[in-house]
């Protein structure tokens, strides 16, 4: 298992490489229901930078914009747009994980440095992964809480909050991170979190049970064997006409995060509010749920379809169980990174069985953009 090698308790946070931090801080607060709890900029002493750390339960996203345009920041922005930069874990040795990852093939990023201040003690280190795309390990002893995270975030930054408070929408924690990456790197990706991480496969989808009548993907779950990490891996397969999958490799400028899935309790409750604070979704035909209640054995499903039909939530069912999910439209100018928001009840597919209705809605959408 991959304890042996190297542990890792959960993510950490979320960085995003944006052109208006203080305008995608905002968006994430008032659409999101984030709350503001740390900030890092000229005010703290950082020159080149501002960051926004932001949390709702155990969610923590960081929104970084660049105050110089030949920083790293800037031209990151400028090949990728608005995105993710950093998929950061929390582990309980950050040099040994350094260590571990860069002994069995990973490329350093940032060798392991160990900050201490009034708060407490941290030790960061990073590695690349796909594309322009990194993991950093941040141990920290006692420094900004644990799973409840509190106001300390990590060296350089001040706890700040907005005086307006935002109402939660329900996001409670990553249920998991997928990626991109180009034509026959699916594999390569695979054997990166299998022999680095120490990661296992859980999941493959083959492009004849992930095409429509234009495009098709091949994909990877890769995970911790335990849950906490799920990184599915997606690569373009062979269709009539390009594929969702080669529309982000443009956009993005290479491989990246497409999207996260945003775990609630109460999806209904969540997705009412987000529709309430202008999120748009994708939606499927009508005739999807004629499907859904003929298809599914709903005598195991505890969710009242009539509610799910009227949000567009999509349903899914295994032998395990079923789960709820739906899929935002992209949130930047490129089409590029978007969310899913997910409930679990026993389930821990992916929604295969949505698939086919969900590819067809994201090609409609974009024709309307002329990539297809
Ligand atoms: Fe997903």
């Amino acid at each position: 298992m991959n304890d042996d090698v190297m542990p890792i308790e959960g993510y950490d946070y979320i960085e995003f490489y944006v052109g208006n931090a203080v305008q995608a801080a905002h968006y994430y607060a008032t659409a999101f229901g984030f709350e503001l709890f740390a900030y890092q900029g000229p005010e703290t002493g950082v020159r080149d930078r501002v960051s926004f750390a932001m949390q709702q339960d155990r969610l923590r996203f960081v929104f970084t914009g660049s105050l110089d345009p030949n920083s790293a920041v800037s031209r990151h922005h400028l090949t990728h747009g608005d995105g993710v930069r950093d998929v950061a874990f929390r582990v309980p040795d950050a040099s040994a994980a350094f260590r571990a990852a860069t002994t069995r093939g990973a490329t350093p990023h940032r060798s392991p440095e160990t900050i201490v201040d009034d708060h407490g003690t941290v030790t960061l280190a990073a590695i690349k992964t796909y594309g322009d795309t990194i993991h950093t390990f941040v141990e920290r002893t006692g420094y900004g809480g644990g799973e409840a995270y509190g106001e300390f975030f990590l060296p350089g930054y001040s706890p700040r909050s907005w005086e307006t408070p935002r109402a939660p929408t329900g996001l409670k924690y990553i249920d998991h991170v997928v990626c991109n990456v180009g034509l026959g790197d699916m594999d390569t990706w695979a054997r990166f979190y299998a022999d680095v991480m120490g990661f296992t496969q859980l999941a493959h989808f083959n492009d004849d049970q992930i095409s429509t009548d234009f495009t098709a993907l091949m994909s990877k779950v890769l995970w911790d064997g335990e849950g906490r990490i799920k990184l599915p891996i997606n690569e373009p397969a062979a269709g009539k006409k390009k594929s969702q999958i080669e529309e982000y490799l443009d956009f993005y400028g290479g491989p990246g995060v497409q999207h996260l899935a945003l775990a609630t309790n109460d999806i209904v409750g969540t997705v009412a509010a987000l529709r309430t604070t202008g999120i748009e979704f994708l939606t499927v035909p009508g005739t999807y749920y004629d499907d859904l209640r003929v298809r599914l054995d709903w005598t195991r499903i505890n969710s009242d379809i009539d509610a799910l039909a009227e949000l567009g939530i999509l349903v899914d069912q295994d032998d395990e169980g079923y789960l709820l999910q739906i899929f935002t439209k992209p949130v930047q100018d490129r089409p590029t990174l978007f969310y899913e928001i997910i409930e679990r009840h026993g389930s821990r597919g992916f929604g295969v069985g949505n698939f086919k209705a969900l590819f067809e809605s994201i090609e409609r959408e974009q024709g309307r953009r002329g990539n297809l």
